[in-house]
């Protein structure tokens, strides 16, 4: 564990970044904070890496990586053709949360960081650390998030440890994430872009700037198969069963004493407006739903913690769909597998 303060100046002259990209640079995997969640970086070009990843998350061989680089000019290494609204895009959001899927330059990178994919997945995050540590191990750097496959994604190195500790060769640790949720996964292989997965920039966000995107129609219907390989697996579920409660904190309190006269002990996932309301064996207050970019940062703790807090039942509050808001309904309902009650 190599702890950095990620507001000094001239990082990458710093021991902890030079030995971990050492490290990446002999193809062993080693964890790092990125603006979004801390995600379990490797060498993409090396098989040898990319495989170690899968390996210490325990993830499905079927579900592409995530490729991360920390100069623009990388990209056509690897890349076919950047299309004009990707350029534009780039140009807006990186480095920054948003994930662009182009058609990819065969046999640049590793086939299983792909997933034998003829598209790959890129983007440039907006964190010093990060950056310090591509630019350093001079290769782009495979990340998913540094969880073990089905948990809730890491937003603290301790988290990270939680999931991974002796499975990975380091983890540097520069404090919590700040956005909180992954990027948004933007397909722009064709002419009108399709959002794969919501996150950290808004659908709203990227209409300013390239007019119309579609949005992956699987999000909404289960029925569907998703374009991302990665939306179809289960994720971020506590232990304990988690429904959403579409109604007033009136209705989510008396759910919470019908369950309690059945002696669970029953959690309650609120935010800063509502918190001092319930009653219940545990409360986590997830930030203020006046400002959803508090919640989502939030969010992933508060999956974790009613784990910790070993209760049996959870109830949440919703979100509006709009926002940052599309993606944390989208972990949500997912960590709810959809369950969602209504006054
Ligand atoms: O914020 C983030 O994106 C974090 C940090 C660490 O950068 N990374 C992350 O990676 O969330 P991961 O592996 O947990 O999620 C990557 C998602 C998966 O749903 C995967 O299926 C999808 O991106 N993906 C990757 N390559 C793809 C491709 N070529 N086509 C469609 N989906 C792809
Ligand atoms: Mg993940």
């Amino acid at each position: 564990l190599w702890s950095v303060d990620k507001n000094v100046d001239n990082l990458i002259t710093y021991p902890q970044i030079k030995e971990s990209a050492d490290l990446l640079a002999k193809n062993e995997v080693i964890a790092f904070p990125t603006e979004t969640v801390y995600g379990l970086g490797g060498n993409a070009q090396s098989d040898e890496a990319v495989l170690k990843i899968f390996e210490a998350k325990g993830r499905p061989s079927d579900n592409p990586l995530i490729i991360h680089i920390g100069e623009k000019d990388q990209l056509t290494g690897f890349v076919k053709k950047v299309p004009e609204k990707a350029t534009i895009l780039m140009e807006k959001f990186w480095p920054g949360p948003l994930t662009i899927i182009f058609e990819k330059l065969d046999g640049k990178l590793s086939d299983f960081a792909t997933a034998g994919l003829s598209t790959v997945a890129v983007r440039m995050p907006d964190h010093p650390v990060a950056l310090a540590l591509i630019n350093e191990s001079k290769a782009p750097i495979a990340a998913p998030s540094a969880n073990r496959s089905g948990r809730p994604s890491p937003t603290t190195a301790g988290h990270v440890m939680e999931d991974l500790n002796g499975r990975i060769a380091g983890i540097v640790d520069g404090g919590p994430t700040g956005v909180g949720v992954e990027s948004t996964v933007l397909d722009c292989t064709s002419e009108i872009p399709v959002i794969l997965r919501p996150g950290g920039v808004t659908r709203e966000q990227i209409e300013a700037v390239i007019g119309e995107v579609k949005v992956d129609p699987a999000l909404t219907d289960s029925e569907q198969a998703p374009k991302s390989p990665g939306m179809k697996y289960t994720h971020y579920a506590p232990d304990a069963p988690l429904t959403l409660v579409k109604g007033s904190r009136e209705f989510i309190q008396q759910l919470v004493n019908k369950k309690r006269q059945e002696n669970l002990k029953v959690g309650v996932l609120t935010t800063g407006e509502n918190s001092t309301y319930y009653d219940a064996d545990y409360i986590f207050t997830c930030g203020k739903r006046s400002e959803l970019e508090t919640v989502a940062s939030h969010l992933y703790t508060a999956l974790r913690s009613f784990n910790d807090a070993g209760v049996n039942v959870i109830f949440s509050e919703m979100f509006p769909n709009e926002g940052v808001g599309q993606a944390i309904m989208n972990r949500l309902l997912k960590a709810a597998g959809q369950h969602v009650i209504e006054e």
